[in-house]
């Protein structure tokens, strides 16, 4: 079998967050990098050098025009991925895109319709959802140990001040825009433990501080944002973001409620990830509820995390970053539809573009389209 011919945009940022599980494969090989080289700091040549790439562009069209291509990884700033998407899908390339799908509603309809339209297969990157003791509550869920699940809270809280600095379409697209722009990693994974279901209302409102960092005045305008969700299903969700408050990072705070089981992670260093299920309850009252550590259930861990490759461990966000490019590539290889196809991702980043209207509109419930009706 021919290697399958990646091409890396965004090669100095993010999209060589995978370039680790891309070289320990023989079935793949990284043909091109692309990138502009925005901050002038030599970038494409030393990821091409790095990559050992065959060819390095600085125009993404023309790396899809002249490469020789199967798939493209995207890790350009948010308000490109759409687009980049859009035109590799054109080209019936496969696309694995970095988080958030889109910027805009429109946007991401015309991306789902190329989706739809192309031979090559859409995946958005949402690695936390393969993080170790997300997937060990994905298991557990799927057991019946939590019984009906009704409710859930996800907070990402991550001081990225400095990093805005550095990166200016942080300060457009991520930070100076209402509502929870940066949605994913928060709901990647409770939508994973609830299921078949999505989304269909938001409600989302922000408060912040009269900080300002030199570029505007709106610096902390948003600074800590809450979207209320409500689901087809009847469940709620809480979501909290926070790129800018100055504290202790919690980037993947999450929590579950079910009829028979209740789920807190740790929200620090050196904290146990704390579950309740009733079917381990060993108190003679149904009423005392101890909380077990997560890793006390590893017999139930899923069948990748009980003996994972060692590169796992290297791997950036716990291992997330490796397994979610490994599940990319297996399916392209397979000829299956990637597990995070283009209405998982539009599940996952619709309800924060909503929030956005919500919270210009002093918080009222909003609809999220449902991408499968477009
Ligand atoms: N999944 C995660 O855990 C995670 C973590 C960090 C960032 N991200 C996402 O990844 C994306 C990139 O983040 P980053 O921190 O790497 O940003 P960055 O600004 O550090 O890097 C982006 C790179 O893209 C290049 N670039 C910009 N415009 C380009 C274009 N038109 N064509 C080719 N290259 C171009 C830049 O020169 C830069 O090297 C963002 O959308 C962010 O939301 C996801």
């Amino acid at each position: 079998m021919q290697p399958l011919r990646i091409g890396l945009v965004g090669a100095g940022g993010r999209a060589r967050a995978f370039d680790r599980v891309i070289s320990s494969r023989d079935d793949v090989t990284i043909a091109a990098v692309c990138d502009v080289d925005l901050y002038d700091d030599g970038v494409l040549d030393e990821a091409a050098n790095a990559l050992d790439a065959d060819e390095a562009y600085r125009d993404y069209c023309a790396m899809l025009v002249d490469a020789d291509l199967d798939a493209v990884v995207i890790g350009t700033p948010m308000h490109l991925h759409a687009t980049q998407a859009i035109a590799a899908l054109e080209r019936d390339l496969h696309v694995l895109s970095e988080v958030p799908a889109g910027v805009g509603i429109g946007e991401c309809r015309d991306l789902v319709a190329a989706a739809e339209r192309s031979a090559g297969s859409y995946m958005l990157a949402e690695n936390y959802i393969y993080m170790r003791q997300n997937r060990h509550v994905e298991q557990l869920v799927e057991a019946g140990l939590f019984g009906d699940i009704y409710y859930a809270e996800a907070e990402y809280l991550h001081e990225l001040k400095a990093l805005s600095d550095a990166t200016p379409w942080r300060r457009v697209w991520s930070r100076d825009r209402p509502g929870v722009t940066y949605p994913t990693h928060c709901l990647g994974p409770v939508l994973r433990w609830f299921g078949d279901d999505r989304i269909d209302q938001v409600a989302c409102a922000g408060a912040g501080t009269d900080y300002s960092d030199g570029h505007g005045d709106s610096a902390a305008r948003w600074a800590s944002t809450v979207l209320l969700g409500r689901t087809e299903r009847g469940r709620l969700v809480k979501v909290r973001y926070d790129a800018t408050s100055e504290r202790p990072h919690a980037m993947d705070n999450y929590q579950l409620q079910g009829t028979t089981g209740a789920y807190e992670s740790a929200r620090a260093p050196g904290e146990h990830n704390k579950i309740w299920l009733d079917a381990f309850e060993e108190a003679e009252s149904s009423h005392d509820y101890a909380w077990l550590d997560l890793a006390e259930l590893d017999q139930h861990l899923p069948s990748e995390w009980t003996d994972p490759p060692a590169a796992v461990a290297d791997a950036g966000h716990g291992g997330g970053d490796f397994f979610v490019c490994s599940a990319f590539l297996d399916a392209v290889q397979a000829g299956e539809s990637p597990p995070i196809d283009v209405h998982a991702a539009m599940d996952m980043t619709l309800p924060g573009l909503a929030s956005i209207e919500s919270a210009r509109n002093d918080g009222a419930w909003t609809g999220v389209p449902n991408s499968r009706c477009w």
